[in-house]
């Protein structure tokens, strides 16, 4: 008989962020900062609190070596990190061709490198999606701007009927966010992906071979949660400006990987407080060290 495998996480942190020129000309978009920390601790997190130990950064090859240095081997948050280099920017849905190896016929949680998302409640939300075996999840949220991303169709029964990526006219308000539960089919789906019009293999059409087989759950996400995605000058400094608005007000962190290592019992109070050591007496330091106390 053959066994379901553990979920595993993927962070797509390649890209060109030409949005961001001329910041992104030598350093890759999801290595600035969110205020206090690197853009790519936030979606690390959201995989930790779904659970997933077992993780693929994907990035660029002249950026490898910098994530590498950011984030080490994971050790320190008790996960286990691999680095895939992706040669150059051919969409989303690669990710999936990239990681086939990493992944190992397990299904996985894919989550974009530049993608925030806060809520009460995530934790439970994520626990509900990685449950599912077979098929996908993906989540629905609500944005003033939908031509901007893939928009969900919905039909008369509020069933997600189709994905349309930027549409000119968007047959709803809800975009598709940056993370997707799949199945371990994902490679194997991914396969027949064929290049878009602009040359990208793009993840909606990845969406769509699932919901034509009726195997998609688009989940709404809703107005008491917050995803943003900071892939403009506007956007990366209204998501760092949320950031330090919640933290300053609740004197709390949002998008700690040592934070949520240390709540999934993955490290040691001893770990947490060699980590706290490490930052010394700056903010992020001092609030680590209050964790234990
Ligand atoms: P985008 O914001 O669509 O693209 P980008 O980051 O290259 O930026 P720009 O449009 O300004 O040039 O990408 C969304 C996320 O996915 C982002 O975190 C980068 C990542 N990405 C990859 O890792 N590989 C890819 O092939 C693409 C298209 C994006």
């Amino acid at each position: 008989m053959t066994q379901t495998k553990g979920r595993k996480g993927i962070i797509l942190a390649g890209g060109s962020g030409t949005r961001l020129y001329p910041i992104t000309v030598s350093v890759s978009k999801q290595l600035l900062p969110v205020y206090d920390k690197p853009m790519i601790y936030y979606p690390l997190s959201v995989l930790m609190l779904a659970g997933i130990r077992e993780i693929a950064v994907i990035t660029t090859p002249q950026d490898r070596a910098q994530f590498e240095r950011a984030l080490g081997d994971g050790s320190q948050w008790g996960v286990s990190l691999t680095f895939i280099e992706q040669p150059s920017p051919d969409g989303l849905a690669q990710a999936y061709l990239l990681a086939e190896d990493f992944l190992d016929g397990a299904p996985s949680a894919m989550v974009l490198g530049d993608n925030i998302f806060f809520g009460h409640g995530l934790p439970e939300m994520l626990a509900d999606a990685g449950k599912q075996t077979k098929g996908g999840t993906v989540f629905g949220y609500r944005v003033a701007d939908p031509e901007r991303y893939g928009v969900v169709a919905f039909d008369a029964e509020g069933r997600a009927s189709q994905i349309i990526e930027k549409p000119e006219v968007p047959p709803s308000n809800y975009a598709v966010t940056g993370l997707y539960f799949l199945d371990a089919e994902a490679p194997a789906r991914a396969r027949k992906v064929t290049p878009s019009p602009r040359g990208e293999l793009e993840i909606t059409t990845l969406l769509e071979s699932y919901l034509n087989d009726g195997l998609l759950n688009v989940q709404r996400m809703g107005r008491g949660y917050a995803w943003l995605d900071t892939g403009t000058h506007g956007s990366l400094l209204d998501a760092g400006n949320f950031v330090r608005t919640l933290e300053q007000r609740q004197g709390m962190q949002t998008g700690s990987p040592d934070e949520i290592a240390f709540g999934q019992k993955w490290i040691t109070r001893e770990e947490l407080e060699a980590r706290s050591k490490m930052f010394g007496k700056n903010d992020y330091g001092t609030y680590l060290a209050g964790l234990l106390k």
